[in-house]
């Protein structure tokens, strides 16, 4: 049982998915690590992003097994992602790891912006999450502010809007729904709601 859940940043994916792998006992990878570990390594090297071939050979020597996780959740993390993952030597490189990963028994939760486009065109259950980018902003806001950190929600705003704009206007895998995804619409639902409405879907096709 493969589950392939994407959709723009923010939406509330990786709760999901987290919860959903804890629901049913399955593995559980959120793919967005891979490319925040490119980015990171890239920074840290002080290679330039927009270089395709040398964020490709980045790609090619990571070890997805090991992903130092603290350090790739901030904002700045997520940024340098979005601009790696436009390079194709880079998603290539990442797709071997994503297709093993969702074969592993007894089932898996991949989330990101292309499994059920590009990586897992097969999956048994195919999400799309989304939220409008105000929703997904306020929420963001929020949440930052609720951990003592001083955002504004405008900046927040039109960060969201430009991710999702690279995410959906880059050449190769864009973010978009799969034809045969469920649309799962997290504006007006809560962590619970959206779980439930998951599982529903899910359990119907088991
Ligand atoms: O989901 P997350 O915010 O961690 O992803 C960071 C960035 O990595 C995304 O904005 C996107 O550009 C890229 N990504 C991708 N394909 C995936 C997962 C993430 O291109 N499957």
């Amino acid at each position: 049982m493969i589950i392939a859940i994407d959709g723009p940043a923010g939406a509330g994916k990786g709760t999901l998915a987290a919860r959903l792998a804890a629901h049913y006992g399955y593995h559980y990878l959120d793919t967005g690590l891979l490319y925040r570990a490119v980015g990171h390594q890239m920074a840290e090297r002080g290679l330039d992003l927009d270089d395709a071939a040398a964020a490709g050979d980045v790609a090619r020597a990571l070890d997805p097994s090991h992903l130092a996780e603290g350090e790739l959740r901030g904002r700045e993390a997520g940024e340098r992602a979005s601009r790696v993952a436009v390079h194709p030597p880079v998603r290539s490189a990442l797709v071997e790891f994503q297709r093993a990963f969702a074969l592993r028994k007894p089932g898996t939760v991949l989330d990101g912006r292309d499994i059920g486009t590009a990586i897992c065109p097969d999956a048994d259950v195919k999400l799309y999450v989304t939220a409008s980018p105000e929703v997904r902003a306020r929420r963001r806001t929020d949440e930052l502010n609720a951990k003592g950190r001083d955002v504004d929600y405008e900046r927040i705003l039109a960060e969201i809007r430009e991710r999702d704009e690279r995410d959906a206007g880059r050449a190769s895998a864009p973010l978009r729904k799969a034809e045969d995804a469920v649309l799962i619409d997290t504006s007006a639902l809560d962590i619970d709601g959206v779980f439930r409405a998951a599982v529903d879907i899910i359990d119907a096709k088991r």
